[in-house]
């Protein structure tokens, strides 16, 4: 970072800092998130190819220590973007993940959408976007719409809705193919969107997501964030405890005059924001049985009863049997993926897959 990157960030909302970690450290990061998965993979016993599909995101990286930690302890590597970007004199983690859109075409774009509307605090922050392997067009690098930082926030969308792409006239699109070990610094107003991975490489990304060390606490406008799960403060309250921990100086900022944005809107049916609550509770009213989503399809023959019954109540045809099935299973894999390790399918894909092929009708036929 210098003066020349940090102003063109605040001109245009994002910027590109070329090769900011040296190739032993992206082949240390990319390395360890390898193993990471297979550690997972083994541990829910299930086969590396169902879980690679399936599988696209782990959290908290950082509370492994290793590499992931120093990624955001040494300033000179990602941390430091984010706190020179923004000119703050402190910054604190919201968290830390890696996004990880698998070979295969199997992956979902994930569509516009500026990062403040699923933040639970007050104020905008940046996040710093590190890919392990080159990402180029045909794999899903990042887009975004030029300064629309500058624009305030929306509503929150919802990924499993319809796309907002309209930006009017003036607005641009800029693709930002990136090499291994690059930076790219983005607003968290901003508007950015990536494309589905068509390569033949998994395209692992780690991203920080980087809030002001004074940001408050706002789990009334972001309920269904994970994040809240870790806070012993009081809703309104400086957002601070072990998991967010906090580089540099605290500055006091005021609460804000106006909201950042209105709060999360649920319009009915599925949704990104309770996907795998609302599906557990469909399956437990299915089966008549109490459990979470994955405890209630961990075996073949529980998977089975709910293809039975799906078949029997005319949700679904009784030709369909193994594509229920197979949907279950990645269900199973998704919704304990999370539960034994906070891993899990970023793109909603097969919440919405179950949502198409027999959701929503049982949704419909258990309502009457
Ligand atoms: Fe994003």
């Amino acid at each position: 970072m210098n003066e020349e990157a940090t102003e063109f960030f605040n001109w245009h909302g994002w910027v590109v800092i070329n090769q900011r970690l040296n190739e032993t450290t992206v082949n240390e990061a990319r390395s360890s998130w390898i193993d990471l998965r297979k550690r997972c993979a083994q541990e829910m016993d299930v086969s590396m190819d169902a879980y690679r599909k399936e599988i696209s995101q782990w959290r908290d990286l950082w509370t492994q220590g290793g590499v992931f930690l120093d990624l955001l302890n040494k300033h000179d590597q990602v941390r430091g973007v984010a706190q020179e970007g923004m000119d703050w004199l402190g910054v604190r983690l919201l968290h830390d993940h890696i996004i990880a859109k698998p070979a295969g075409k199997t992956n979902k774009k994930i569509p516009w959408h500026q990062d403040s509307m699923f933040w639970p605090v007050d104020l905008p922050g940046c996040s710093t976007w590190t890919p392990m392997e080159d990402v180029g067009i045909a794999g899903g690098c990042l887009e975004v719409i030029d300064a629309s930082h500058l624009e305030g926030c929306e509503q929150p969308v919802d990924f499993m809705a319809e796309e907002r792409w309209e930006f009017g006239d003036k607005a641009e699109r800029v693709l930002l193919p990136v090499k291994a070990g690059s930076t790219i610094l983005l607003h968290s107003l901003t508007w950015h969107r990536s494309s589905p991975n068509t390569t033949d490489f998994d395209r692992p990304v780690h991203i920080g997501l980087w809030i002001h060390p004074s940001a408050r606490w706002r789990p009334d406008l972001v309920d269904w964030h994970p994040v809240n799960a870790h806070c012993s403060i009081e809703s309104g309250h400086r957002l601070e405890g072990d998991m967010f921990p906090m580089w540099g100086e605290m500055e006091e900022t005021h609460v804000p005059d106006i909201q950042i944005h209105e709060g999360t809107v649920r319009n009915g049916g599925i949704s990104m924001f309770d996907a795998s609550s609302i599906l557990s509770r469909q399956i437990s009213t299915i089966l008549q049985k109490e459990g979470t989503l994955s405890s209630l399809l961990s075996t073949s023959a529980k998977r089975r009863e709910v293809m039975e019954k799906t078949i029997e109540c005319g949700v679904c045809l009784k030709d369909q049997e193994e594509e229920i099935l197979d949907i279950l299973e990645r269900l199973y894999i998704c919704h304990a993926a999370y539960v034994l390790h906070k891993a899990r399918n970023v793109f909603n894909a097969t919440y919405a897959d179950w949502w198409r092929l027999a959701g929503e009708t049982w949704a419909k036929a258990l309502e009457e």
